[in-house]
């Protein structure tokens, strides 16, 4: 079976064609075409403009995924596709239109089922892309980390999510860019906080590690990054050197770290779980896959913990094709074009 997929939710373009036979998965292909040039002037997504880059590259991007599919198994032509997944939220709405419309147009054309999918699901399921974790044991608890959200989720099975906790102000995501934007780092944060945090020392200054000691699993980081703020304000700007952004992206990267952490180890504990699951866009940084890797290990007996390639972490569309091969409803070619945008579409029941 092939599914192509389609990811339109933020500020990449992407579609992918994933395989799936006896032996697993296999990604044909995964084009992503990334708009961070069009969007660091402005220091964050401008939702329109995206929208307008959404429009002009998904049809090179489509044309790139089905020539590199091809290349890859030799056979791949639209007649072998057996469904088109798209991404319907959470996410910006302009953006999600552009997909969905191109997706319901693509499935019009080639008379192909379609499938909506939420974009939660797809970092979640971008996990199960590795060919080795096809037996995944249940409970599994997964932790999204992303520009937009910050959750633990508890899965008791395939498609069934119960929310845990999750930030109560800005994403964790959302405060490595307003960090690295108030060092004057440029965007996207995430990738240079973390490249200025392996030369600093993440002990030079004492930030706050937001709700660590409340029971509940709930998080926040936006005291953590005004932390950061007046501790920069009380600096004189004369002695904002190299060491000093590397000492500071070094402790706040830190702080962010112990807290992810600290809550999940809380709730791997409450909810007896068997695996633990590391995804969304902050899932790339190296800092947290191996100290979540190594405190699993120390802390918890018998605790599988998986974690997509970095180049899964970060949107794509290979981890929405993921989500529609564990779908299991019934899909209808007449019915299948009356699926929507949703920005606020949540996963829990
Ligand atoms: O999942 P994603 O691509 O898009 C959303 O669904 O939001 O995540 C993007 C977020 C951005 O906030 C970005 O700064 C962050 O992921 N990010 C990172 C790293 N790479 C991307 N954060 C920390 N370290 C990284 N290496
Ligand atoms: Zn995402």
């Amino acid at each position: 079976m092939i599914i192509l997929g389609i990811e339109t939710s933020c500020d990449d373009t992407s579609v992918a064609l994933v395989q799936k036979n006896t032996k697993g998965f296999k990604i044909l292909s995964n084009i992503v075409s990334s708009q961070i040039k069009i969007h660091a002037p402005y220091g964050g997504i401008v939702p329109n403009l995206a929208a307008r880059e959404h429009l002009k590259n998904i049809e090179p991007c489509l044309k790139q995924a089905l020539k590199e599919a091809c290349l890859a198994s030799r056979r791949t032509e639209n007649s072998k596709i057996d469904l088109i997944a798209v991404t319907v939220g959470p996410g910006l709405i302009p953006s999600l239109l552009v997909g969905v419309n191109f997706a319901k147009a693509l499935a019009y054309n080639w008379q192909k089922p379609i499938m909506n999918i939420n974009h939660i699901e797809g970092h979640i399921y971008a996990n199960w892309l590795n060919n080795s974790n096809s037996t995944l044991k249940f409970p599994i608890l997964a932790l999204v980390v992303s520009g937009g959200h910050t959750q633990l989720i508890l899965m008791k099975k395939h498609g069934q999510y119960k929310l845990l906790g999750e930030t109560r102000d800005d994403a964790v995501g959302e405060a490595f860019d307003k960090v690295a934007k108030l060092l004057g780092l440029g965007y996207p944060g995430g990738p240079i906080i973390s490249q200025k945090a392996e030369k600093g020392n993440p002990k030079k200054f004492n930030l706050p590690r937001p709700m660590i000691n409340r029971q509940n699993l709930y998080f926040s980081f936006s005291g953590l990054k005004t932390a950061v703020l007046y501790e920069v304000r009380k600096q004189d700007s004369k002695e904002i050197n190299n060491q000093y952004i590397n000492d500071m992206a070094a402790s706040f990267q830190q702080a962010a770290i112990d807290v992810l952490i600290n809550k999940t180890i809380k709730a791997a504990k409450k909810y007896n779980i068997k695996n633990i699951m590391l995804s969304g866009g902050v899932a790339a940084n190296k800092e947290l896959r191996n100290q979540m890797k190594q405190t699993i290990k120390k802390d918890l007996f018998n605790v599988n913990f998986q974690m997509p390639e970095i180049k899964l972490c970060t949107d794509n569309a290979a981890m929405i094709c993921a989500v529609a091969f564990f779908k299991k409803k019934p899909i209808s070619k007449q019915s299948c074009l009356h699926i929507n945008a949703d920005s606020n579409l949540k996963l829990f029941t």
